[in-house]
This record gives structure tokens, C-alpha cells and sequence, in this order.
């Protein structure tokens, strides 16, 4: 039976451009999805932009629009990223659609009438209120000097100068950094989810404990269950109520029978994952509510290892408490790092520009090999860096995978007018045939670190696979056998090697699919998926002429991409 999956990736900001780590989540999660839709699953994978709260709204100000045609400019520059590193999304949609209005507020609505008692409560706090601005100012929008080392205009969160972290309350001379004047402090209604509900605290060690997550994540979330520490320092034990509202004006969306209170964006956001899917859904004629309550729907987020808390406690209680699937899992990321732990900024990126990237001619499934080669299923951080990067792609990936392929077309067409001839009994046969059972034998094991998101495994196991392709190769010398005129034991070497390149090419789709795409062309089949393992090249197949693959980087390409912008 094939699966069903619904699948996605964090919503980016809509306040910048994707930066490269962007870029890695999506290839992560777009390797998984063709491998899965190779499988015969069927996969519908969304993302959306995540447009709402303070930064956005302000920055939109700042730039003389409104906060809608800030989003829509930012949106409007997503497709040459996607497009350009072959991501296979079915949908890109954004928080701020009339699906995520209507969905935001119904599962509020369920959740504040849940049948057994409601999760949601309202309590009056007090917060900074900007006099000029007439708004309550978020916390990264006051600043004041630092109460430990006295350091002036640091955040409200924690000291640049001293790493102090405290709340915006224990600034010494705070001041809005929207208009300079004094905050006051002031009280309005905030409405809570209760976390902290016995109800919830038994849902959630349940979900998060069952086995499911990865354990390093799973490990991080039973210290929010026991004791946790806030950011200002102080401590508390077990889970805390999260404040999901905002007052006017705030660019977000409306709480049902609470004008001017807005939903944090945190509570819209991942819903903004089945507003996207419901959208696509939508827009093929298949009923969201069907879909949905599909019991053999499987649901996977991938996100960074930065965003655990919102999806493995807010998001599975929000969809559980209001009646709704919960996910079937989330995996979970490192952070990529440029060229030995330069961290990606949100707001300024890093050396690496995905966009440069691809508009100096570097090849998009070179990235997507070389990040593929250092992921695994746990989220440590991984680094870029440029000579491995290079090593990587030309002795692995030029040099051994597309090597192959560039080296055994040629005599196909020299002797055998580009057929693949049925062979003859030769001393030869019992070896290759040999090679080819133990390509066909790792599909299996291979398949099993692809669905594991092992990549790194799967991709050091073809290259052994494809070592010993090479090394026949090397002991067969068709080259010899070419000059000899040897055209059996010569038919025999090309038609097993093609056959065995077949079967890596199968094993790399999902991380080459473009390359994959040409190989099916030269090799004259159709779309491979899976099962064409077990459909070898018959004899009196013809394969057509060699057309370049896939080009070697070159270093200068690489100080090109490194080369700071003028
Ligand atoms: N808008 C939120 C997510 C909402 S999901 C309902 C957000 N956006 S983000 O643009 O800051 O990050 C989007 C994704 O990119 C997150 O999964 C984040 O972990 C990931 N990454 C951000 N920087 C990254 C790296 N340097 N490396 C890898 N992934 C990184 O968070
Ligand atoms: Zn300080």
C-alpha cells in the first residue's frame, strides 16, 4: 500500500532572502520527499511565508508600505531559489491567506471550548507601552543600559557586551528604539494557552516520550518538564502557560470575540502548514476535511534544532487539544555554518548567497551532493567548506560516479552501432554479473538510511558501490579489449557497467535528480523510480551518444562566490 504524507519545512520570515541555511533545510526535506515519491508514496509537501508580527510590520513602515505589499515583494522573490535548487515543493503559500485567517481562528475556537474544560485563559499583565507610538513595544524594540556591566543601548533581552540575559523590566534608562521616548509601564489583558494543565502536561510526556523523536531532541524537551530555566535566568518547574496574544496594532490576526488582540504570531504560523496544504488541496478539488481525517495520513515538519520548543510543545497541543491530527514526527536539524563556524545571521546571511551561487554557473546538485554527504538523523551543526567542497564533487561525484558512465558510452557506439548486444558465455560474465547482484543487493540498506534521513550513510555506501564498478572497469580494460577486437568480452564489460551505473543513478535520484533526468535520456528509459532496480538493460537496447553530465568545479568559481559584494 503506498503511504500517504504530508510533509514540510519551517515557513521562512517574509522580512529577507533565503540565506544558505534556508537552502539546506529545503534540500534536506526535498531528498526525503523524492525519495519517498520514488518509493510509489504519495507525498504533498508544502512550505509558506511566515508574514505576521512586530518586525514585519515595522520594517513594512519603515519602508513607506504596508505590511501586505512587503510580504507580497518578499514572496515575489522565492521562485528563482526553489526553481534553482531543483526544490520539489507542490505548493508555496503564505500566513497571511484568507486559509490561515479562517483556520487560526477556528482552532482557537476549539480550543477555548474544548469539552473538557478550556485550554485557553485570559490574565492581565503589565508590559512597556511606547507613548509616541501608541503601541506596547515587543521586547527586541526597547533597549537601555545593560543592569550588570551599565554597557548603553543593549536589547531587552540579553547584553551584547556582557551576555547578561534578563527581561526588558530590569533595563536601566530604557528607551524605544522605535521612537527614542521613555516606555511606561502599562497593563492589558493577554489570553494564554495552559500549558501548564495537568491535561496538557499528560499529553505532551506522552507525545514527546513515546519514542518517536530524535533522542537528542527528546532529551532536550524532559528538562522543560522538570525544571527550566527563562531567559532572564530564573528558574521555574514544569511547563508554563504560553501568552498567545498581542495588542493592536499589530500585523497578525484577529482573536474571535476580542477586538483589537491579535494572535502572537507563533500560534498562526505552523498553522499556516495546513493552510498551505488546504490551499493546494483546494486548488486540485480534494476536500480538506477528507483528507485530514485520512487515518493513514502521515504528517513530518522538518525545522532547525533553533525552533524545538513551538513545534514538539505548542504545535502538537494547539492540533491536539483542538481536536486535530497531531504530527507524525519532526526532525530536526543542525545549523550550516560557512567555511568553519561563520554563523548565518538572520538579517545578514554569510559570504555564501545561494543566488550568486547559482548565477555564476555553479551546478545546484553539487550543493545538494555535498550537503547530502554530511547529513545524518541528528542535529548537529555542519560546515561548508570550500576545499571539501571541491574534493567532494570532483574526486567523488566527477570522479567516480559520472567518470563511469563517460568512460563505457563510447564503445557502445564504436562496436556496437550504441546497442547493447545479448552475450555470449564468457570467462568474463560470472564476475560482472557478480558486481551487478551486489549493486542490486544494497538497495535495501540504502533505501533504509534515505527513509532513516541517514544520507550521509547512504552516499558513502554508493561510493564504495561505485568504487568497485571503477575497479572492474580498471581490471577489465575495455580500452585493450576495444583494441583487440574483443567484442564479446568487450559487449559484456559495457553491458554489465551500464547496467550497474543504471542501478546508482537509481540510488542517487533523490539527490541528483537533474543529473538522474539526463542519465534516462542517455540511457534511452523512462523516469526511474524504485522498482526499476529490477529492470535491467535487456540485450537490443540502444542507448544514445554522450553528452556532457555534469562539469568539476573549479577554485576560482569557488573565490568568485566568496568574493565580497562591491
Ligand atoms: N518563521 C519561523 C519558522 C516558523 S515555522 C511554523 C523561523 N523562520 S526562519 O526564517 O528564521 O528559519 C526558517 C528555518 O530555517 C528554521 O527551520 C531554521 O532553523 C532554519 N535555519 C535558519 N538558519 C539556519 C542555518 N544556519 N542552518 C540551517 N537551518 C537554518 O524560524
Ligand atoms: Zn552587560
Amino acid at each position: 500500500m503506498p503511504r500517504q504524507l504530508f510533509v514540510t519545512t519551517a515557513l521562512p520570515y517574509a522580512n529577507g532572502k533565503f540565506h544558505i541555511g534556508h537552502i539546506m533545510e529545503y534540500i534536506q526535506a526535498d531528498i526525503w520527499v523524492r525519495y519517498q515519491r520514488m518509493m510509489g508514496n504519495s507525498v504533498d509537501f508544502v512550505c509558506a511565508d511566515d508574514t505576521h508580527g512586530a518586525p514585519i510590520m515595522i520594517a513594512a513602515e519603515q519602508a513607506g508600505i504596508t505590511p501586505q505589499q512587503f510580504v507580497a515583494n518578499i514572496q515575489a522573490g522565492r521562485k528563482p531559489y526553489l526553481d534553482g535548487f531543483h526544490i520539489s515543493f507542490d505548493n508555496w503559500h503564505s500566513t497571511d491567506s484568507p486559509e490561515n485567517h479562517e483556520l487560526a481562528r477556528q482552532i482557537y475556537r476549539d480550543l477555548r471550548d474544548n469539552v473538557t474544560g478550556s485550554l485557553i485563559e485570559t490574565r492581565t499583565i503589565e508590559q512597556f507601552f511606547d507613548v509616541d507610538k501608541n503601541m506596547f513595544l515587543p521586547d527586541r524594540f526597547i533597549k537601555g543600559e545593560c543592569p550588570k556591566c551599565h554597557a548603553k543601548d543593549q536589547y531587552g533581552d540579553n547584553c551584547e557586551a556582557c551576555g547578561a540575559v534578563y527581561s526588558p523590566t530590569d533595563l536601566m534608562n530604557p528607551y524605544s528604539a522605535l521612537s527614542g521616548a521613555k516606555p511606561e509601564l502599562r497593563q492589558s489583558e493577554h489570553f494564554f494557552f495552559k500549558l501548564s494543565d495537568p491535561r496538557c502536561v499528560a499529553f505532551l510526556s506522552q507525545w514527546t516520550q513515546d519514542g518517536k523523536l530524535q533522542s537528542e531532541v527528546a532529551n532536550k524537551i524532559k528538562e522543560w518538564f522538570t525544571q527550566h530555566t527563562h531567559q532572564d535566568g530564573s528558574t521555574s518547574v514544569g511547563l508554563v502557560d504560553w501568552d498567545i496574544s498581542r495588542d493592536a496594532p499589530y500585523f497578525g490576526i484577529e482573536i474571535p470575540d476580542a477586538p483589537g488582540k491579535y494572535f502572537y504570531v507563533w500560534l498562526d504560523a505552523p498553522i499556516g502548514y495546513l493552510a498551505s496544504l488546504k490551499n493546494l488541496l483546494e486548488s486540485r478539488g480534494v476536500d480538506y476535511d477528507t483528507y485530514m481525517t485520512n487515518p493513514a495520513l502521515e504528517q513530518y515538519h522538518f525545522i532547525g534544532k533553533d525552533i524545538i520548543t513551538f513545534h514538539t510543545l505548542f504545535w502538537p497541543a494547539t492540533l491536539h487539544f483542538s481536536g486535530r491530527k497531531t504530527p507524525d514526527n519532526i526532525f530536526v536539524h543542525g545549523f550550516l555554518t560557512v567555511n568553519n563556524g561563520e554563523k548565518m545571521s538572520k538579517s545578514r546571511g554569510t559570504g555564501l548567497d545561494p543566488l550568486k551561487y547559482l548565477s555564476i554557473g555553479m551546478n545546484p546538485e553539487w550543493l545538494r551532493y555535498y550537503l547530502a554527504t554530511k547529513l545524518s538523523a541528528h542535529n548537529e551543526d555542519i560546515d561548508f567548506n570550500a576545499d571539501d567542497f571541491i574534493a567532494r564533487v570532483n574526486s567523488d561525484l566527477i570522479g567516480k560516479y559520472i567518470n563511469i558512465i563517460s568512460r563505457v558510452v563510447g564503445f557502445v557506439h564504436k562496436h556496437f552501432d550504441g546497442k547493447i548486444l545479448e552475450f555470449n558465455p564468457s570467462p568474463l560474465e560470472t564476475s560482472l554479473a557478480h558486481m551487478v547482484t551486489t549493486l542490486r543487493d544494497a538497495a535495501d540498506e540504502i533505501s533504509t538510511f534515505y527513509e532513516q534521513l541517514e544520507y550521509g550513510k547512504a552516499l558513502r555506501k554508493i561510493m564504495e558501490l561505485t568504487d568497485l564498478i571503477n575497479k572492474n572497469f580498471d581490471t577489465y580494460k575495455p580500452w585493450i579489449l576495444s583494441k583487440d577486437n574483443r567484442l564479446v568480452d568487450l559487449n559484456d564489460v559495457c553491458h554489465f557497467t551500464l547496467n550497474a551505473f543504471k542501478l546508482l543513478t537509481i540510488y542517487l535520484k533523490p539527490v541528483l535528480p537533474l543529473t538522474a533526468q539526463k542519465v534516462e535520456t542517455l540511457l534511452n528509459i523512462p523516469a526511474q523510480t524504485w522498482s526499476d532496480i529490477d529492470k535491467p538493460l535487456e540485450p537490443g537496447h540502444r542507448i544514445d551518444c554522450y553528452t556532457h553530465l555534469m562539469q568539476r568545479v573549479d577554485h576560482k568559481q569557488l573565490d568568485a562566490l566568496f568574493e565580497p559584494a562591491v
